[in-house]
């Protein structure tokens, strides 16, 4: 089984996360969710690495950048994901799987989170399930790559 090197892409106000909108995001800090999802892709024999940026233009390069270094990417592109035509644009110039996923049900939320823009460039969509929506990126991606 060859080594899956997948990029965590985390986007604007998750740098906050262990106290913004506890309620709705739970209280694990960006820190405590990256190393659960380290440790969580170890067990599957993932190399997972990273990063989380408040720009537009910072995921824009990462997101470019990255089908050349990993085999797909997870992102969580926060309020990007219901306004970018950017991003969607740049996932779709590149040639790696790219997993949707959000902490919340996006759909139970307000009605302008329940359209997203990367959609439809993506793979697939987790949404809801917390730090788990994460795992389950993790999971599909790894059988995709194997
Ligand atoms: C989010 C949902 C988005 O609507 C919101 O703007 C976020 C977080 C989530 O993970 O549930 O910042 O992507």
């Amino acid at each position: 089984m060859n080594q899956t090197t997948l990029l965590i892409l985390h986007g604007p106000n998750l740098n906050l996360l262990g106290t913004r909108e506890t309620n709705i995001y739970g209280n694990l800090t960006l820190e405590n969710l990256n190393s659960e999802i380290k440790k969580y892709a170890e067990s599957l024999n993932i190399t997972a690495t990273t990063e989380q940026y408040n720009t537009e233009s910072e995921l824009i390069s990462t997101i470019q950048s990255a089908a050349t270094t990993y085999n797909g990417i997870i992102i969580n592109a926060a309020a990007y994901t219901h306004t970018s035509v950017a991003i969607r644009d740049a996932i779709a110039a590149i040639s790696i799987p790219v997993i949707e996923v959000h902490l919340s049900n996006i759909y139970q939320r307000e009605s302008f989170r329940h359209h997203s823009m990367i959609a439809s460039v993506c793979i697939g969509q987790i949404s809801g399930f917390g730090k788990h929506s994460y795992f389950l990126a993790l999971q599909a991606l790894k059988l995709k790559h194997q």
